[in-house]
């Protein structure tokens, strides 16, 4: 493939970056010889038992292929059919998953909330989680789906989750956790994944990994295991529960051997605050938001978008006001890569 390709130059997600090396030579390891089926191989306890430690809790872990499914399936173990997910309105769950979480719910609605840096505004929260309680001709507020890191690379503060949390708690209402940059997360505020999960109110978290360095695996992570037996059951529906386990397990095993979750994490949002201060000492360029993990939101002269598309540079560039761009860096993204893609700005805005 001839380096000019856009995926050459491609700041468009952290998932056009391919596996980390630990994570394929796991792979090949686990190939070798029989394992019992359906997640009942070593692997997979050892998954487990590695995320008990990790995060000071007691936890079932189940592991899926995508992100999507992962949240779906935690949100329809969360809400009856008439009930309604509060969700933030950039929120993955509510823009870009196809109608998974309705579907996977058998129709439970979606409440889309304002709030800046798409973290869930606690005022908006608090009216949402009250709104027509027990009133049969509306849904009733369930459970509230918060994301961390946020869609625009902003990381939600421990005091921040805990408000949210309090909310929902107070109101009965389940908490769900959309982690697909999660470990980002944590690297940015060096808090504990306790502190950030059940600590704060959290029943199950989308444990993402394939961002950060797995090939196709994912977890639900179960702070409160009465919920297993029924993930159990809505995953194998569901078509999650892949017979040979083991490789999604020899992934997160490998990913969660000596730190390297938070290695990756660390260096992907290292590359980002590189961009940034990068494009920040350069004229005409603004930030809508706060960037804490690997994502850059920022606005460009159009002059600007037009030249890096058309020198190769991949970035989605199309879907919010005009001049609005999005560059996410990954584990794999280099020094040179980000210093190359200033280096271009730079030279289109002269
Ligand atoms: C915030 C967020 N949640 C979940 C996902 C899961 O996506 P997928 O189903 O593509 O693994 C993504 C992927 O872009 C995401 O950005």
């Amino acid at each position: 493939m001839s380096t000019t390709t856009p995926y050459a130059r491609a700041f468009t997600s952290d998932n056009v970056a391919g596996a980390a090396p630990q994570i394929i030579d796991a792979m090949a390891r686990a190939a070798a010889g029989p394992a019992a089926p359906y997640g009942a191989d070593s692997f997979t306890a050892d998954v487990r038992r590695r995320l008990c430690e990790i995060f000071d809790h007691d936890v079932d872990v189940l592991l899926v292929s995508t992100g999507s499914a992962a949240n779906a399936l935690s949100l329809a173990a969360l809400t009856p059919p008439w009930g309604s997910v509060l969700c933030h309105r950039d929120s993955h769950i509510n823009n870009d998953e196809c109608g998974a979480p309705e579907f996977y719910t058998a129709g439970a609605k979606l409440v889309p909330l304002p709030g800046d840096d798409a973290k869930i505004d606690p005022e908006a929260l608090r009216a949402a989680a009250r709104h027509k309680r027990g009133d049969v001709h509306s849904v009733e507020p369930s459970v509230v789906s918060i994301t961390q890191a946020t869609e625009t690379g902003a990381v939600y503060t421990l005091d921040e989750l805990h408000t949210l949390g309090s909310i929902a708690k107070e109101a009965g209402l389940r908490l769900h956790m959309d982690g697909a940059r999660f470990a980002g997360a944590v690297a940015a505020h060096g808090c504990t994944p306790a502190e950030m999960t059940w600590q704060a109110g959290v029943d199950l978290l989308s444990f993402g990994a394939t961002k950060n360095g797995t090939m196709t695996a994912d977890a639900i992570v179960v702070f409160d295991r009465s919920l297993t037996p029924e993930l159990a059951f809505r995953t194998k529906r569901a078509g999650q529960l892949a017979s040979k386990m083991r490789f999604h397990a020899a992934q997160l095993a490998a990913y969660l051997t000596d730190d390297l979750w938070l290695h990756n994490a660390t260096h992907a949002n290292a590359m980002a605050a590189r961009l940034q201060e990068g494009l920040k000492a350069l004229p005409d360029i603004g930030f809508p938001g706060a960037v804490e993990a690997n994502v850059v939101f920022c606005r460009l002269p159009q002059r600007v978008i037009d030249g890096l598309l058309a020198e190769g540079y991949a970035f989605y560039h199309d879907r919010w006001e005009p001049g609005v761009v999005r560059f996410v860096t990954s584990f794999a993204t280099t020094w040179e890569d980000v210093d190359g893609l200033v280096n271009a700005v730079r030279r289109l805005t002269a």
